[in-house]
């Protein structure tokens, strides 16, 4: 579905009175959203308010190479999402593995303070989706096992 010019800028305007300019503009065109065939590490958490985010990763020589992320959340855990995945990609794991939902918040210019859990949520579930890759590295018989 795509939406006419004065329309997109009408609910931008509207987005940028209650959030920052970055947040607003990830929630219109979030990146990296969608699923990976074949990911090296993902995982699926859902937060203490019933929303969900699933990450999954690539990651060649310790490289975060590729990235994606789905949720049924609102627009700021879409938001925070999307930032994640942008700060993880091209990172080495260990760098990826200390992005906090502090670092998340800043990138996106911040949140409001009842949408900064979403932040959480995000930066959460990428950190579980590279321990599964760490566990899967080690020990590659096991995702033969995977569920
Ligand atoms: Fe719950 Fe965003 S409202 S993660």
């Amino acid at each position: 579905m795509s939406i006419s010019q004065d329309r997109y800028q009408q609910i931008r305007t509207e987005l940028v009175r209650v959030y920052s300019e970055a947040v607003a503009e990830h929630i219109l065109s979030p990146r990296n959203m969608g699923y990976l065939d074949d990911s090296d590490g993902s995982a699926r958490i859902t937060g203490p308010c019933g929303d969900t985010m699933e990450i999954s990763l690539k990651v060649r020589n310790d490289t975060i190479t590729d990235v994606t992320f789905t949720t049924d959340g609102c627009a700021t855990t879409i938001a925070s999402g999307s930032m994640v995945s942008e700060l993880a990609k091209g990172k080495n794991i260990v760098r990826a593995l200390g992005i906090t939902q502090r670092e998340v918040l800043s990138a996106l210019g911040g949140l409001p303070e009842d949408s900064e859990h979403c932040a959480l949520l995000a930066a959460n579930t990428l950190k579980e989706a590279l321990k599964d890759y760490l566990v899967y590295k080690k020990d590659p018989w096991k995702r033969a096992y995977k569920r």
